[in-house]
């Protein structure tokens, strides 16, 4: 299976450009090839180690614009998280030119520098855009210091590495993405993007009409309202209720938390929608890449109130 690399096309195409001088800002406030982002985010991909409070050394000025740091190279290149990329090179296992690299600071081109890893050589790679089916019981970390099954157990075969754009929790199963695309990864859950999901919940206790419209308008839980939410009920048994809630967030453990408030349980959740893609008949536990009009769908995954 060949990777495609096609988000950021598709991302800059969404964006709208910044004024020049909020761009020039931007460049000035954080140094190139070194983008801010949120650490806390889910996947190995992001699991960036706090910077030093001193900025990496400034790249010679001829051609510093192709030039990037290593770990950024490493990562990029679909290899690793940049967490495994300064493991690497402090067991000297990077090399540039035939050196062995000393720091994950160290500003290459990707065009005239040889960098290799284990003497493989490191190239800039496509993206990789990956549907999976989470199975309940597996976790949406790269390694568990447990020992418990993760997701990436579930993905052999993937050619390169991918990040998990979101989590779901343990007990939770189905829609999964991950991608080496990390701008495309920020956007699906990126809390500015309200990029819908949609979950199937049984809940421990049957729920009213009332509480359906609480889950529906916004409660307050620990860390603020939530958004208005699409909800809908599909079944009753004596104990539980069955209903489907769509949400334009992505706070932690939110859907949970949300019955809780209302004094129930999730018993069960499944995530069967992501914008407009949905699993349509891939195996528990089984993966496969998505395609271009699939990301592209992604990407063009109107914003806003969910309609209820
Ligand atoms: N909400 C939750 O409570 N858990 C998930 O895994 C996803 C959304």
């Amino acid at each position: 299976m060949r990777p495609r690399d096609y988000g950021n096309k598709l991302l800059a195409r969404r964006r709208k450009p910044k004024p020049k001088a909020a761009k020039l800002a931007a460049k000035q406030a954080a140094p190139a090839g070194r983008p801010d982002r949120n650490s806390a985010k889910a996947g190995p991909g992001r699991n960036v180690p706090a910077q030093s409070a001193s900025a990496p050394p400034a790249p010679p000025q001829a051609s510093s614009a192709a030039k990037k740091t290593l770990d950024r190279i490493l990562s990029k290149a679909g290899f690793g998280s940049r967490t495994e990329a300064a493991e690497w090179i402090r067991d000297g296992r990077v090399k540039v030119n035939g050196k062995p690299a000393k720091s994950i600071e160290m500003w290459v081109d990707p065009k005239r520098d040889k960098v290799t890893l284990d003497g493989a050589p490191v190239r800039e790679g496509a993206k990789l855009y990956i549907l999976l089916n989470k199975p309940k019981g597996y976790l949406t970390t790269y390694k568990d210091p447990e020992g418990r099954p993760t997701v990436y157990q579930l993905l052999k075969g993937v050619p390169g590495f991918v990040g998990t754009a979101g989590r779901l929790d343990m007990d939770t199963s189905g829609l999964l993405i991950l991608t080496s695309d990390t701008a495309f990864a920020d956007f699906i859950t990126s809390p500015a993007s309200h990029v819908p999901k949609t979950y199937l919940v049984k809940s421990s206790t049957r729920l009213t009409d009332e509480q359906l419209d609480l889950l529906r308008n916004g409660l307050t839980l620990d860390d603020g309202p939530t958004r208005p939410a699409a909800v809908t009920r599909l079944r009753d048994s004596e104990k539980y209720t069955h209903f489907e809630i769509t949400i334009t967030e992505g706070r932690n453990r939110q859907v949970r938390r949300m019955v809780e408030a209302l004094g129930g349980k999730v018993l069960k959740l499944v995530r069967v929608k992501i914008g407009g893609l949905e699993l349509a008949g891939l195996g528990m536990g089984a993966w496969r890449e998505l395609s271009r009009a699939e990301v592209r769908g992604l990407l063009d995954t109107p914003s806003g109130e969910p309609r209820t």
